[in-house]
């Protein structure tokens, strides 16, 4: 097989079914030429590296998101520009050998691939010599240098080019599965703030084949994710409505909180239930409901029927732009506004839903007042029968009522949540 072709087809395997690069390595040295392998492998292991890096020049120079692309033609793509930005071969011979294997499969993308190709070879110098830190939305740094100082925002930039910790909740005692992943070389420490909660220290590869994996003793989830979960100790009442679910995370945090509610996972479309229903499977959850709703309009059904409806909202995503490539590139005013606007309606329906004396706990993954504190404030105005409740945490996650917190200094990832109780 073409060089290339062999090479896009790796990052698949690590990319789609996250194998290990060692395994990779391992199996295409059987097969390969026995001089290309060096190459094969600078190459495999540099576009690994440099993936948030070269996914970033991508977005940059294309018209097209970067999140619209065929996983083939855009692992083509960070192939070239790895080339043109890493090594020394010469830029046309690069491009012109990409362009050609993407003409063969696609040939409507071969002039924009060309497009692109040439234009990132032109600025290849200033590429080299200005890494991508500023490689974020204009309209979303400013809709966050108008919430913060451009101090935090620019050391928050700096942070964003940095990997995110990997996080377990654990579904048995996290001393258990701790002593247990140790002994297959997997090393974690507690986290603080999430008491079901571990953080990978170490090597992570082959996690996802784990037996620990496997048998539901652990889903990958962020410590303020599970945190949020954690508010289900703040409520009462047995019926909870996880209104916007996938894939499910906040509702496996509250379930592992609290096992005694009846939960249901709702979410707009059928890919999402699947992907919810896939990991009830995996976590052996079989006592948890999924339903398929668009939370923007009213489920007559569900008029006064639930004791909690949390709304993990669709969100800028701009407290967690270490995880989120496509957001940090993608996220523009328009984009922004149109969330906002979703959040109200999703809270609108949401109150209708619980139950007199029930909660709604409100939360999302951004920092901007506008898809947070502006939100419950607007809320409270149209709802005057809701009360804003004082949220009990450690101090060092609060902000007066609410649960937040900032990226800023690279201890947390950014977050909010409220909880509204019905008292009228
Ligand atoms: C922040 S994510 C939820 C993450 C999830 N709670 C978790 O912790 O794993 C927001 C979710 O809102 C869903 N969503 C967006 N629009 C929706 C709508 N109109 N109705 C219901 N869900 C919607 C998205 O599909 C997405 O899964």
């Amino acid at each position: 097989m073409e060089f290339y072709t062999e090479l896009m087809y790796a990052l698949r395997e690590w990319q789609t079914r996250r194998k290990d690069v060692k395994t990779i390595l391992f199996e295409r040295k059987a097969t390969l030429p026995e001089r290309d392998f060096p190459q094969f492998h600078q190459n495999l292991k540099g576009v690994i590296e440099n993936y948030t890096e070269l996914e970033a020049v991508l977005a940059k120079y294309s018209n097209l998101p970067i999140d619209k692309y065929q996983t083939n033609h855009k692992l083509y793509m960070l192939i070239a520009i790895y080339g043109l930005l890493y090594l020394r071969k010469a830029d046309y011979a690069i491009t012109s050998q990409i362009v050609e294997i993407i003409k063969q499969s696609t040939p409507g993308l071969a002039g924009m691939s060309n497009g692109i190709l040439r234009s990132i070879g032109r600025d290849k110098e200033a590429l080299q010599a200005q890494p991508m830190a500023d490689s974020i939305h204009p309209e979303l740094h400013d809709a966050l240098a108008a919430d913060y100082t451009e101090r935090d925002v620019a050391q928050y930039m700096e942070l964003a080019r940095e990997k995110a910790p990997i996080d377990l909740l654990c579904f048995k005692d996290r001393l258990l599965v701790q002593a247990d992943l140790a002994g297959r070389g997997f090393d974690t420490e507690l986290l603080p703030y999430a008491k079901h909660g571990l953080r990978m220290t170490g090597n992570i590869q082959g996690l996802f084949d784990d037996e620990a994996f496997l048998r539901g003793d652990i889903y990958i989830q962020s410590e303020m994710s599970q945190v949020v979960g954690s508010l289900i100790d703040q409520t009462q009442g047995k019926f909870v409505l996880d209104l916007a679910a996938a894939p499910g995370g906040k509702s496996f945090s509250m379930w592992r909180h609290d096992p005694s509610r009846q939960y249901t996972l709702n979410d707009v479309t059928r890919e999402k239930a699947d992907k919810i229903q896939q990991n009830l499977r995996r976590l052996n959850l079989n006592k948890l409901r999924v339903t398929i709703f668009d939370a923007t309009r009213i489920v007559g059904r569900w008029i006064g029927s639930f004791d909690v409806v949390l709304i993990d909202a669709p969100c800028s995503g701009s407290g967690i732009l270490v995880k989120q490539v496509e957001a940090k590139l993608d996220r523009n005013k328009k984009q922004i506004d149109e969330m906002t606007k979703r959040q109200a309606a999703m809270l609108d329906h949401a109150a209708k839903y619980v139950k007199k004396q029930g909660f709604l706990i409100y939360s999302t993954c951004s920092i901007l007042r506008g898809e947070n504190e502006d939100r419950i404030d607007q809320f409270l105005k149209d709802h005057p029968g809701f009360r804003l409740e004082q949220i009990q945490l450690d101090p060092v996650l609060l902000d007066g009522p609410y649960l937040k917190t900032t990226p800023f200094d690279g201890q947390f990832e950014g977050f909010f949540a409220a909880i509204l109780r019905k008292v009228d």
